[in-house]
């Protein structure tokens, strides 16, 4: 049953962290100029939604946030908004970006050092040194503000470097029957030799609309 897929973060014990990716049957999750709207359907987005209302934070990378100018709030079901975190180390992400101008949640900007946040947001500092370490630094720092329940929204790149450092407790990946040949791929994860290097994730799946949702419980391997 589809809600048993929101029970892991409306109900965890810990930190709990959830990625969701929208992809193509081919695997992409935007064309090559950037276009992403929409690769999955309707009850995809409102599963999305329900996610954000769950969660205290919801990170996003810069070149999602350049591409799309998302606002990241919860707009498709009832529920509060999660403070909104942008994962731009070279500050590149213009500052008229939504997510720095509107009057939504707090976002927090999270640069590398000497590099200034957007004049809307809070600011993040970390070594750039330090970035292969970044992901589960970042979790610790929201942890120490309060954020314990994190969605990580994309893009492609962004889960995938958290995927690597083994920080994320569960992918939310959405199928849609659609091919979209080429693009921005989804998961780009450390290459591996064989096969019995692959990650064998337990996992459940749903149909959702004309998609479907494969629930991956990426610290339990079958
Ligand atoms: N279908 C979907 O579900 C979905 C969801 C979200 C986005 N999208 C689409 O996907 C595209 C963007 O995805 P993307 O994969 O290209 O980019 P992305 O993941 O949004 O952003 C990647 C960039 O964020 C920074 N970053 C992320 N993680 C980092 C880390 N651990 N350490 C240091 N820097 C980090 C880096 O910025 P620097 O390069 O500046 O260092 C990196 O290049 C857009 O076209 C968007 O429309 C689709």
């Amino acid at each position: 049953m589809l809600l048993d897929t929101l029970l892991p973060l409306a109900f965890c014990p810990r930190d709990h962290v959830v990625a969701q990716l929208g992809q193509s049957l081919d695997g992409r999750i935007a064309t090559a100029s950037g276009h992403s709207h929409y690769v999955t359907g309707e009850p995809s987005r409102v599963h999305l939604h329900r996610l954000r209302a769950l969660a205290d934070a919801v990170i996003v990378g810069a070149g999602t946030v350049e591409a799309d100018d998302p606002q990241l709030t919860v707009r498709h079901v009832e529920g509060d908004d999660p403070v909104r975190v942008v994962l731009d180390p070279r500050a590149r992400v213009p500052a008229e970006r939504h997510v720095f101008t509107d009057a939504g949640p707090t976002t927090w900007h999270v640069v590398a050092e000497g590099r200034d946040a957007a004049p809307g947001a809070l600011r993040l500092g970390f070594d750039a040194a330090d970035m292969a370490r970044l992901p589960r630094a970042l979790l610790d720092a929201l942890a120490e503000r309060g954020l314990h329940r994190v969605l990580i929204e994309g893009g492609g790149v962004t889960i995938s470097r958290f995927i690597d450092a083994d920080c994320i407790d569960r992918l939310h990946a959405v199928v849609a029957p659609l091919l979209i040949g080429s693009g921005r791929p989804g998961l780009a994860l450390a290459e591996i030799e064989t096969l019995h290097e692959a990650r064998r994730p337990a996992c459940r799946s749903y149909p959702m609309g004309e998609d479907r949702l494969y629930d991956l419980d990426l610290r339990a391997s079958v």
